[in-house]
């Protein structure tokens, strides 16, 4: 018998868990800070919802329709077709994702801990970026961290669905939402926060270009899970009484919220900190080398808020991260398991070990592998660079073209409605967008991110 998420709530908090995660705290500030603060804010909200909130739909449909894994939902539904190759795809995506993810989530359990043994006390601008290099650079310590992150992981995706993932998000997510409170609480109220708070609120259209647009789509499916199946094997154990509709609108206001609180921890604190919002000051290594410092500098005269501020804000990257990869990890886990025939702590255990492996070698090439370049990119940048640019926007397009074009508009009402128990609306507009407007959207930010436009 396959399990089923509990509760309503249980489904939300378990979607929000995948989609929450270092896409929201890490790559969103950055994303803003390049594309110019608010106007990419109110664009990026637009692709959350003309898009992504439709392409989430129609993981949702292909998901509890089919009751099985991202692989298998396509044999099913799709049978003697070749509509299983973007079920495999996402299977495949699912551990390429997962390798070098945990490599970064593994540092925030290092910075979590130097936090914890306050060694941030007292050091300046210029520390930073050395602390963070000397500890990526080291063959073993960011491996330590990363096993540990995964055999986290494990240990959730082993337990199930009910008592592992559905009972782990009900505890993290309110926690994770609590801590972004007081943080926002704490940094907006900083001397100093008042530019950071403006950059986020006063948009200037000026800078808006194409290139523009399509990076907030593509941040957009990055932060919403999309494209690779995670929230289609989530939605595989939706009960019958789950709103998909419902669930799917909780779950994009959820994740924007997070994303939004993030973008009022980062840029108030910073901004506070004397930082250029604009400059490359918020650059990639915003979360192991500015943040530090600015928690540092921002309460220069009160080195306990420094150290509360400091461990409480990776403790919540550490959670967030978690609830992603758990999802990351069951896709695999739950691919093995029914089409394979394997059991559930075997087959978690294969995927756990592989992307350990796998994992050791993206984070040894912040170190010893540095100079093993495939492509003119480190094993670590081919990883992220193929999966978010190339598989991601893949995957999301054929899932919007198989339910607007293939699937039975018959079998997706059914589903949106719950068998015409629930009213839904907008059903044409819906499956106007599945057909038209993501998948040539979805093609635009394909083409450019190759550089192509
Ligand atoms: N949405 C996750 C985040 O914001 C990342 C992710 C992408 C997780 C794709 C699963 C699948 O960090």
């Amino acid at each position: 018998m396959r399990e089923n998420f509990g509760s309503k709530i249980g489904a939300v908090l378990a979607a929000a868990g995948s989609a929450v995660g270092l896409g929201n705290i890490w790559r969103f500030p950055i994303e803003t800070g390049r594309n110019g603060g608010a106007a990419f804010i109110l664009i990026y909200i637009g692709c959350i919802f003309l898009i992504g909130l439709p392409v989430m739909l129609s993981e949702f449909v292909i998901g509890r329709s089919s009751q099985a894994n991202t692989a298998g939902a396509y044999r099913k539904l799709a049978p003697g077709t070749q509509w299983k190759w973007v079920g495999r795809l996402g299977v495949f995506t699912g551990f390429v994702i997962m390798s070098y993810y945990v490599v970064v989530a593994g540092w925030t359990i290092q910075y979590a801990w130097l936090a914890l043994t306050n060694q941030f006390a007292g050091k300046t601008a210029e520390d930073f970026p050395v602390i963070f290099s000397q500890f990526a650079s080291n063959p073993w310590q960011p491996i330590v961290c990363l096993v540990i992150f995964v055999w986290l992981t494990h240990y959730v995706v082993v337990k199930g669905v009910t008592r592992g993932i559905e009972r782990w998000s009900k505890v993290l997510m309110p926690m994770l939402f609590i801590l972004v409170m007081g943080l926002v609480i704490g940094a907006v109220s900083m001397p100093g926060a008042k530019a950071g708070i403006s950059f986020l609120l006063q948009p200037d259209f000026s800078k808006v270009n194409g290139g523009v647009v399509l990076n907030a789509m593509g941040q957009a499916f990055y932060s919403l899970s999309l494209g690779m199946g995670c929230l289609c094997t989530y939605a595989s154990y939706f009960n019958r009484q789950t709103s998909l509709a419902r669930t799917a609108l909780n779950v994009c206001v959820i994740d924007t919220l997070i994303a939004l609180m993030a973008g009022f921890i980062i840029f108030p604190a910073a901004s506070a900190a004397g930082y250029h919002l604009q400059s490359g000051d918020i650059g990639a290594s915003l979360l192991f080398i500015t943040l530090p410092n600015v928690f540092q500098q921002a309460f220069a005269h009160l080195p306990l808020l420094s150290y509360v501020f400091s461990l409480l804000f990776y403790l919540l990257v550490i959670l967030a991260a978690l609830t992603s990869t758990i999802s990351l990890h069951e896709v695999v886990t739950s691919y093995m398991t029914e089409e394979f025939g394997f059991r559930r702590s075997r087959a978690a255990l294969v995927e756990t070990v592989t992307c350990m492996l796998l994992g050791c070698i993206c984070s040894l090439s912040f170190g010893p592998l540095q100079n093993h370049k495939l492509a003119g990119m480190t094993i670590f940048d081919l990883f992220d660079w193929t999966s978010s640019n190339l598989l991601l926007p893949i995957g999301g397009m054929f899932i919007s073209i198989f339910v607007g074009w293939y699937l039975k508009r018959e079998l997706v009402k059914g589903e949106l409605t719950n068998n015409g128990t629930l009213r839904v609306r907008g059903l044409r507009v819906l499956i106007f967008i599945l057909r038209f407007v993501a998948p040539l959207a979805i093609l635009g930010i394909f083409l450019n991110q190759l550089h192509l436009f």
